[in-house]
């Protein structure tokens, strides 16, 4: 077992607060890794069985891919070990947040991570009677509804493109298989029909639907709507693969944006497109960055690829004490401008340093993090 102090590094956690409530059965912990570039900031996660040490994975996580994405946020993360579908929800949000008090806004926002929706924001804004107490609120509270907005998957093709430019590859007419139609899946694959690709294959956790000719995106919204993830069994044209198979599809462009891990070394020798944009969270091992690399296929890293949803969440930082609602315009004009950017600096510094995308983003992050350190006396400066 590992104990808080080891989890302890160069880089941070600096606070790691656990909090417990015997009534509610609540249990859970704040983590805020490294502030020299500003407040932690990082969604709040509800899932059984969650750990200290993987609340910390993901706030160091949030370190880099704020300063990958050159945000003035820090790293941090929160979570609390409970089943979202319990009765008992909003009671142990509400006990989370009341224990953190000392912490919750003038530290650390709430915001939204897997196990807690918009609804779950506005409780702890109620619960401490402070609209600056959580980002990732309703639109109708002046929150960005992000999720719905598809600011995520939007951001995915913005670097898609950029990446494929940088690759020598137009997007225009390029074959584009996308794994996952969710949040970020079907959104990446609507921007990436209206920047000119051709969607060949989509795939949910029930199977991949396939067309060489190309299939039609909103088709394949609306069924989704209408099915759910089941939806790709169900259409009319299309071949329909098990769901793995349209990652060793022959195609330009591929986005995984389903779930972690689905790319290991194996796979990356058999992966038969051009550029791999990753949409997910830790799709590709760290063999497989390396066999994808030495192939001489580009990658750029999810923390620079799917940073749309900071970028969001940045915007909802600053909306939170606002009388006006945040313009979903600006956010989507923020998120084109900086993944463009970030995707084409990363793949320019990759071949510059001859280091894995992965790599090179995580080196540009970590001397922005020090430069900060530096600056604010936190670290020696270097003679
Ligand atoms: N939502 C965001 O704003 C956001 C931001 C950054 C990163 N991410 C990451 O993007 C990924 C997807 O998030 P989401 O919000 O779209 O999730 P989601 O739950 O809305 O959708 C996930 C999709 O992936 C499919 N799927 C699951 N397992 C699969 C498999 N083995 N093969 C093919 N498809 C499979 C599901 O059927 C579903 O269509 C996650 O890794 C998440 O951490 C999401």
């Amino acid at each position: 077992m590992t104990d808080a102090l080891d989890i302890v590094d160069e880089w941070g956690p600096e606070k790691i607060v656990v909090v417990s409530h015997r009534r509610t059965g609540m249990k859970g912990v704040l983590v805020i890794d490294n502030t020299a570039r500003g407040m932690g900031k990082g969604g709040t996660r509800m899932a059984p069985g969650v750990t200290v040490t993987e609340c910390a994975r993901l706030a160091r996580n949030m370190t880099w891919k704020w300063a990958a994405a050159d945000l003035f946020y820090g790293g941090a993360k929160a979570a609390i070990a409970a089943d979202p579908a319990s009765p008992g929800k909003e009671a142990i949000l509400r006990a989370f947040v009341r224990a953190l008090h000392n912490e919750v806004p003038r530290e650390y926002v709430l915001g939204l991570d897997m196990g807690l929706a918009e609804d779950d924001a506005a409780i702890v804004q109620d619960e401490l009677g402070d609209r600056g107490a959580a980002v990732g609120t309703p639109a109708h509270l002046g929150g960005v509804a992000y999720d719905r907005l598809g600011v995520t998957g939007f951001g995915v093709a913005e670097a898609a493109e950029a990446a494929a430019a940088h690759a020598g590859l137009g997007l225009a007419g390029a074959r584009v298989v996308v794994q996952g139609f969710g949040a970020v899946g079907r959104a990446a694959a609507r921007r990436l029909g209206d920047l000119g690709a051709v969607i060949v294959c989509v795939s949910t956790a029930y199977g991949a639907v396939y067309d060489p000719a190309g299939l039609d995106v909103p088709a394949l919204e609306r069924a989704r709507d209408e099915h759910g993830d089941v939806f790709v069994t169900r259409l009319p044209g299309g071949a329909v693969l098990p769901a793995g198979q349209e990652l060793l599809l022959d195609c330009d462009v591929l986005v995984p944006a389903a779930v972690q891990d689905v790319i290991d070394e194996e796979i990356a020798r058999r992966i038969r497109a051009r550029l791999v944009v990753e949409g997910a969270n830790l799709p590709t091992s760290p063999t497989a960055q390396k066999v994808l690399a030495e192939r001489g296929i580009t990658v750029v890293p999810d923390f620079i690829a799917n940073a749309g949803g900071a970028i969001a969440a940045a915007f909802a930082m600053d909306a939170r004490y606002s009388a006006f609602r945040p313009e979903p315009d600006a956010v989507f004009a923020a998120v084109a401008e900086k993944l463009r950017g970030n995707a084409v600096d990363v793949l320019e510094e990759a071949g510059r340093l001859a280091l894995t995308p992965h790599a090179a983003g995580r080196r540009l992050a970590q001397n922005r993090v020090a430069a900060a350190m530096r600056s604010k006396g936190r670290i020696p400066v270097r003679s």
